[in-house]
């Protein structure tokens, strides 16, 4: 696991963005699955602008929805689906047609899962772009979960239904399920990029960083995983700034 630190929020957006950049120009027909979440959403904008920049193809990327609340109408406002079309697929210019979806209206959830595990795990994600939840999740991976969680239906968390309220408009406006990619595809990915940023994330960070791998912190176990690069700001990783190989003790594995 790598730690690059950057002075802040708008450095974080631009040295992810870079990494993207690079997959996708190297590999058009990449699989990837991009979190929604304030976080990301720095980095998406850049990409795009760097993307046009490099004149990349975009049209054969295959891009995975990470999690998605169930029990909304399918044109309800609060579609993370609608969310990522907004704040990355749309600016890219990548077709919807490209997603395989996280399907919260399918009648057999527990098959409409498996399918989605199914898909992934047929060539698997080249790039993970994931946030931090405050309480530890990855997607709604919420705590406690462990490595080998598939891909499912889970209630939220109260911090979770919290830690959403501001982007509905309170926590009433969140919905309290929802489905997510599972934790064994997310930690097989062949790369992962954790985006952190402020000092709201501090005290979580430090534990999905240095301390042992728990069910408790879901994204403490990208320690195992394979490839993977957390940026934060210095808001979320104050000091000292060791800027790159945290919790070297962790080792990497395959
Ligand atoms: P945020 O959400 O990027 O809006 O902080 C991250 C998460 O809850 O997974």
């Amino acid at each position: 696991m790598d730690l690059i630190v950057t002075d802040d929020y708008d450095a974080l957006s631009r040295a992810a963005a870079e990494r993207i950049a690079d997959l996708i120009v190297t590999k058009p027909t990449a699989s990837l699955v991009l979190a929604t979440g304030e976080t990301p959403i720095g980095a998406y904008r850049e990409l795009a602008a760097t993307l046009r920049q490099r004149r990349a193809d975009v049209s054969r990327l295959r891009v995975f929805q990470l999690d998605e609340y169930l029990d909304l109408e399918p044109d309800d406002r609060r579609s993370l689906f609608g969310w990522m079309a907004r704040t990355v697929l749309d600016p890219l210019g990548v077709p919807l047609a490209n997603v395989v979806r996280l399907d919260a209206n399918a009648p057999d959830l527990a098959a409409a899962c498996r399918a989605y595990d199914a898909a992934a795990a047929a060539g698997g994600f080249d790039l993970a772009v994931l946030g931090l939840g405050p309480n530890g999740h990855l997607g709604f991976n919420e705590p406690p979960a462990p490595p080998d969680a598939p891909t499912r239906a889970i209630t939220l968390t109260e911090a979770s239904v919290a830690s959403n309220g501001p982007y509905w408009g309170g926590a009433d406006q969140v919905p309290h399920r929802a489905i997510t990619a599972g934790m064994s595809v997310l930690l097989a990915a062949r790369q992962t990029l954790l985006l952190v940023s402020g000092a709201r994330k501090r005290q979580i960070l430090r534990r999905v960083v240095e301390e042992p791998a728990t069910p408790d912190v879901p994204a403490s176990f990208l320690q195992r995983a394979a490839n993977v690069t957390v940026f934060a700001d210095r808001e979320a990783w104050p000091s000292p700034p060791p800027a790159r190989a945290a919790n070297p003790s962790a080792g990497r594995s395959a």
